[in-house]
């Protein structure tokens, strides 16, 4: 038995591992509306030259990338004018897409998607689709997405140190948070792909923003670069409809209560979970992990 399973024994049995998890292709996905029949057939969607993929690995920052997305790309998002959501502008491939015609949007096309690498659409390969992974400090996408899941998707514990090894083992939707990174950063070759820090954005968000609308060849100017900025931040987001799935709860998580997107969006908030104890064990998989991965990271706001 693994340690998922061990962890759902006693307040939960069997039958109810396989509702929140499925796993496909060496990947677990949720359960929450997943497209699986569109996932099965990911290879061969086609891409089109100016689609845009926004990548990451649960918790990362997903949500505040797809805002600041929408606010570069839609005017009328930037001037408050549009009402649809984020996640309409920029759907999740295999989320909440069974009633999504791909093929009918306008391009450019924008995308949200957890996969791992080694399950793209072929045409991504072609290196014209512009794809952009944010990453976030692993201590901290553990302790958010242990929040998460307790409160959203009544995953497998509400206790941390089994959530840990749970994380540490893969065994939480998108699998293991070290393949998911090392698979895209070690096939970054194949891809058009630019990869930005949550933690940079937190520091430097206008400076950021501008690194992501050059990636992009967006010209924006000096006002609507204050705009996008302006609305990204944590507060702002927060109370924006449009941008923190609030209204969405009910419809993808079954549940009314507020405000799990927008947490707490703080750098180094592992520090008040994770014991000394933890943190050593943490620090050793991850040095021998990531050894060989050159990618910056920053754990705490110092
Ligand atoms: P916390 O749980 O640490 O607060 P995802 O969108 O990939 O699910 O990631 C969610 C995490 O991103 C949450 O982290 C959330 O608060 C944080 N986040 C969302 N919008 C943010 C923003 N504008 N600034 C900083 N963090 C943000």
């Amino acid at each position: 038995q693994s340690s998922f399973q061990q962890a759902l024994i006693g307040n939960r049995n069997m039958e109810d591992t396989n509702k929140f998890l499925t796993k496909l292709k060496g990947c677990y996905f949720a359960n929450t509306q997943l497209n699986l029949e569109f996932l099965e057939n990911l290879d061969d969607f086609e891409i089109r030259d100016d689609d845009v993929f926004i990548i990451t690995y649960p918790k990362s920052g997903t949500v505040w990338f797809q805002q600041i997305l929408c606010l570069i790309y839609f005017e009328e998002h930037r001037k408050g004018i549009g009402n649809l959501e984020t996640v309409e502008r920029i759907p999740f491939l295999e989320y909440f897409s069974r009633e999504v015609d791909f093929a009918e949007r306008p391009s450019p096309r924008l995308f949200t998607t957890h996969i791992p690498y080694y399950l793209v659409p072929r045409g991504l390969k072609n290196k014209k689709a512009k794809v952009i992974y944010i990453y976030r400090n692993p201590k901290d996408v553990m302790c958010s997405y242990f929040h998460f899941s307790k409160k959203l998707t009544a995953s497998a514990t509400d206790n941390f140190v089994e959530f840990m090894n749970l994380f540490l083992e893969g065994e939480v939707a998108g699998s293991l948070w070290f393949d998911h990174i090392k698979g895209w950063y070690e096939h970054k070759n194949l891809f058009n792909i630019h990869f930005l820090m949550y933690e940079e954005m937190k520091k430097d968000l206008r400076g950021s923003v501008l690194k992501i609308c050059k990636f992009l060849g967006k010209e924006l100017s000096e006002e609507d670069v204050d705009a996008v900025v302006r609305q990204a931040t944590f507060e702002n987001m927060k109370n924006d409809p449009r941008a923190n799935y609030d209204n969405k709860l009910k419809a993808y998580f079954g549940i009314q209560k507020k405000g799990h997107f927008l947490r707490k969006g703080t750098i180094g908030d592992w520090k008040n979970h994770m014991t000394a104890e933890q943190n050593e064990k943490f620090d050793m998989i991850f040095q021998t992990k990531m050894k060989d991965i050159p990618l910056k990271f920053i754990w705490d706001m110092n």
